[in-house]
């Protein structure tokens, strides 16, 4: 058996994403891949707490008042101390340079809630997506599961999961829905997805 794939979470609030990644682990949803670290750029996220109750490693790098560029040179020595092969981005709202995106290539994941490329791009983060999925009058949102990559909002999507929208939904109630019925299934999916990849012994010749 070839070893885990290490995954780093990196968060800045609530951290559901995250808590939902870590119950997908207990329960050996997530056979190739471990999480073995999160990070936080807010001391004060519960994200913080919830990775502590689960045993597992939980630093904070404090992101206001640091430079982007030394911010990002104690996320790259944290992650290299923790032999971390791959991140995931579970509602970690600071934008993380190119200059670092390169040395990940296809090794960032990220969650958004919403069927990109529909309500995404700058601006687009919390509830504005959705409060924009409804003025647009759009019948289906959803979430998608993408890579990170140096380009401007893009990235290859790796997964995608469609949520309905119902009469009378508010912002809110269809926020719930689409982390309830698309963001937490989706996120341990694709976690594994990488990890197997990642894990994967080369094809023989
Ligand atoms: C989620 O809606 C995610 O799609 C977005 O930020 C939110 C994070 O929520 N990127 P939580 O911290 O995981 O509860």
């Amino acid at each position: 058996m070839l070893k885990k794939a290490r995954i780093a979470v990196l968060v800045s609030g609530g951290g559901t994403n995250l808590e939902h990644l870590l119950l997908a682990q207990e329960r050996g949803e997530l056979p190739h891949g471990e999480i073995v670290l999160v990070v936080s750029g807010n001391p004060s996220a519960y994200a913080l707490t919830r990775a502590e109750k689960h045993g597992v490693p939980a630093v904070c790098i404090p992101k206001k008042d640091t430079p982007q560029e030394y911010f990002e040179k104690l996320l790259s020595q944290k992650l290299q101390d923790f032999g971390v092969d791959f991140l995931i981005l579970a509602g970690f709202l600071s934008i993380l340079s190119e200059n670092f995106v390169k040395q990940w290539p296809e090794k960032i994941l990220n969650i958004h809630p919403s069927l990109i490329p529909s309500f995404c791009g700058k601006g687009f983060y919390g509830l504005k997506v959705h409060e924009a999925a409804l003025a647009r009058g759009v019948k289906v949102t959803g979430a998608t599961v993408h890579f990170v990559n140096e380009i401007p909002d893009g990235g290859t999507i790796l997964l995608q999961k469609a949520v309905e929208i119902l009469p009378g939904d508010t912002p809110e109630i269809l926020q719930k829905r689409v982390m309830e019925q698309a963001e937490w299934v989706l996120l341990p999916q694709a976690a594994e997805l990488l990890a197997q990849r990642l894990t994967q012994e080369p094809a023989s010749r």
